[in-house]
């Protein structure tokens, strides 16, 4: 904010909730750059409706943009990959640690002033060590995942559409099998893929059939990549054991279904949420902006055939 305040002329949106669609419009008014989060939807109408060069997204996932339509307007579009891997990773492990063994549910009876004591029974979750995690999307933050599961005796599987080398597998640890296989064997089914039309319900009713009944979804990359009120419907009937989610299909309503279940874990799309990654994300997103202001090639961007010397 500091180097946006000395360097632009800056507007933001000082209320800490996410501004209409006819509020990011108005706010635009004369505008040359927009900086947005995840929970901004930026499609044609706001593009068409303003004068901007170009969107700096303070995140790396970017289906809140209309990329396509970005480009057709000439608009640069960029965005902060890296920076935010590690701690998503921690996140996604929290969630597995958590919801195995049952820390929600634990805290909520500590809370609720229902903790009788120490019980040979009570709360017993599931192992971590020998279990096997299945990494659905073996990129940045899918490894960082794998790094984390060999420190915990985890057994690593993987599914990616472009499997590692042997020799690169060996040296981590990891195995790759078909996206079948993974949700069959994998004791925790962890997913790391961006969102996309492809991946748009990954798991619905027919993966959840293949998984096992003590098996546990972690989901700390899109809602959209898993059918919600399906996973609901899975939990219930506990043809699955729990889930750690981070993110939500149609956030930040969560589907109400969710709520009842003590077999989840409930974060609110926390995973890049540290001081050291949100300053880095801020600043990468910053030289992006900056350097479209300058008539520079901005060092993140997501659609560079925009740019007339990158042809
Ligand atoms: C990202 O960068 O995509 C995170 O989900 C936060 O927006």
């Amino acid at each position: 904010m500091e180097r946006l305040q000395t360097e632009t002329d800056l507007r933001w949106n000082a209320e800490d909730r996410v501004a209409t669609r006819q509020e990011i419009i108005a706010g635009l008014r004369g505008c040359d750059a927009l900086v947005c989060t995840a929970g901004d939807q930026v499609g044609a109408e706001i593009m068409d409706a303003t004068k901007l060069k170009v969107i700096a997204n303070f995140g790396v996932g970017f289906n809140h943009i209309d990329l396509a339509a970005a480009s057709a307007r000439q608009i640069l579009v960029t965005n902060t990959p890296g920076v935010l891997t590690e701690a998503t990773a921690d996140v996604a492990f929290a969630l597995l640690l958590a919801v195995a063994r049952r820390v929600g549910e634990g805290e909520r009876l500590v809370r609720a002033k229902r903790w009788a004591g120490w019980g040979p029974m009570q709360l017993l979750g599931a192992d971590i060590s020998g279990a096997t995690l299945g990494i659905i999307g073996f990129g940045r933050i899918g490894r960082a995942m794998a790094r984390r599961a060999r420190g915990f005796d985890l057994r690593v599987i993987y599914w990616n559409r472009t499997p590692l080398p042997e020799t690169d597998e060996a040296t981590r640890g990891v195995t790759c099998a078909s996206f079948e296989d993974v949700l069959r064997q994998a004791d925790f089914i962890s997913l790391h893929v961006a969102y996309a039309p492809e991946t748009h319900h990954l798991l619905g009713e027919r993966q959840f059939a293949l998984m096992k009944p003590s098996a546990f979804v972690i989901n700390t990359t899109r809602g959209a990549v898993i059918d919600e009120a399906a996973m609901v419907r899975a939990l219930r009937e506990k043809r699955i054991a729990g889930a750690g989610l981070d993110v939500y299909e149609r956030e930040p309503i969560i589907d109400p279904g969710l709520y009842e279940l003590e077999n989840v874990v409930l974060a609110p799309h926390l995973g890049s949420a540290t001081i050291g990654t949100r300053t880095k994300m801020g600043m990468m997103a910053v030289d992006n902006l900056l350097a479209v202001c300058a008539g520079q090639r901005p060092p993140n961007c997501l659609n560079p055939e925009v740019i007339p010397t990158a042809r």
